[in-house]
């Protein structure tokens, strides 16, 4: 028998629960297959425990969670909870906390699931977001004063220190040198894009720009750079995705820009990102929410909470296992599912989790 590993299992709100149960499954059948072993223990943290509680997360339970060796987390949010307080109180300050200062977030078109990309395929839409994780305007820095006089001043600050952005540019650029479409054996080069605003904001993309090339340079002069500009992503995003490889950038454009990607490629039932520490604990999620209007009927996509368990799985070091998971999952999207959107699957959640876990 390999080895065990020590999940800690949060489904949390809405619909969480029915994708995390999902995800397990493909899981379990991966562990058997390549002979680990999960260890799982589940957390009941999210709105419903909030709302009789009043607990979003216990000092106790992040020391707990810092002995595990991953985190899979379902969803966050509750209809009956004000917007912010389970966000920054949970998922935020879990990613902080646990310092996971790498969000990946791959843009990967799966076989027969559609994009509003007009004319493109899985072969154009395959590329990768590292969106740095920890700071930016992100961080809590700034403040508001004279707050409901008409004097009222707010400000959030975006601050990047130079450590934290070495720190996501060396884990990009050695992601792009080992998983990078060269890398992949699908394209000439390994590309370490850095998506930035260097013509306007002067100080901190220009910190960026400057630790990419000097990075670059000195240590990774295998792997061709590209600078875009934030707002002409966006546009080559919809219009030419593929020309991207790995895309590297800062908190707050990261959030916006994998929102796109992710539509690109067939929408938050599919889309997955980690939550990464590559010298602690990780956390993986699918990225769409809790999708309350879905909850308890048995139809909202597992796809992406499967896809956040692959990607556990190879951060755990099982890549083997994390490949035959994300192959089930595309010979599922290519040869049965009728669509991603929930209720249009032709199929139910659980049977989507079936599918894939025979497959495995
Ligand atoms: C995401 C989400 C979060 C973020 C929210 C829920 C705080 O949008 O993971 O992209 O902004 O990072
Ligand atoms: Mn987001």
């Amino acid at each position: 028998m390999g080895k065990t590993y020590k999940i800690a299992v949060m489904p949390g709100d809405g619909t969480g629960p029915e994708v995390v149960a999902e995800g397990l499954k493909a899981l379990q059948a991966a562990a058997a297959k390549h002979q680990f072993k999960l260890d799982l223990t589940h957390y009941d943290l999210g709105g419903e425990r909030y709302l009789r509680t009043s607990e979003i997360l216990p000092d106790s339970v992040v020391e707990e969670l810092k002995g595990f060796d991953s985190i899979y987390l379902g969803a966050i949010g509750h209809p009956d909870v004000a917007p912010g307080i389970l966000e920054k109180g949970l998922l935020l300050r879990l990613r902080f906390e646990l310092d996971q200062y790498i969000n990946l977030r791959p843009v990967r078109l799966y076989p027969g699931v559609e994009t509003p990309l007009k004319g493109k395929g899985p072969e154009d839409i395959d590329y990768v977001v590292v969106r740095e994780n920890s700071g930016d305007v992100y961080a809590g820095g700034g403040g508001v004063m004279m707050k409901g006089t008409p004097h009222e001043v707010a400000s959030q600050l975006m601050l990047y220190s130079c450590a934290q952005v070495d720190r996501c540019l060396r884990w990009a650029f050695e992601f792009a040198r080992g998983h990078g479409k060269k890398a992949r054996g699908i394209g000439p080069d390994n590309t370490l894009g850095l998506v930035g605003k260097t013509n306007v904001l002067t100080y901190v993309y220009d910190l960026w720009f400057r630790r990419f090339n000097e990075i670059g340079d000195e240590a990774y002069p295998d792997v061709e750079r590209e600078y875009y500009h934030v707002d002409a992503t966006c546009m080559w995003m919809v219009k030419s995705p593929e020309w991207f490889d790995v895309l590297v950038t800062g908190n707050m454009f990261g959030d916006i820009i994998t929102d796109l990607g992710a539509i690109t490629q067939g929408g938050m039932g599919v889309a997955a990102g980690g939550n990464i520490n590559p010298e602690g604990v990780s956390m993986f999620e699918p990225i769409g929410g809790s999708a309350p209007k879905y909850t308890g009927q048995g139809v909202i996509n597992p796809v992406a909470a499967i896809v956040a368990g692959s990607m556990m799985l190879d951060t755990l070091g099982e890549s083997q296992a994390a490949q035959d998971v994300e192959r089930a999952v595309t010979e599922v999207t290519g040869t049965k599912m009728k669509g991603m959107a929930s209720g249009q699957m032709g199929y139910s959640t659980s049977e989507v989790g079936d599918l894939v876990a025979e497959r495995v």
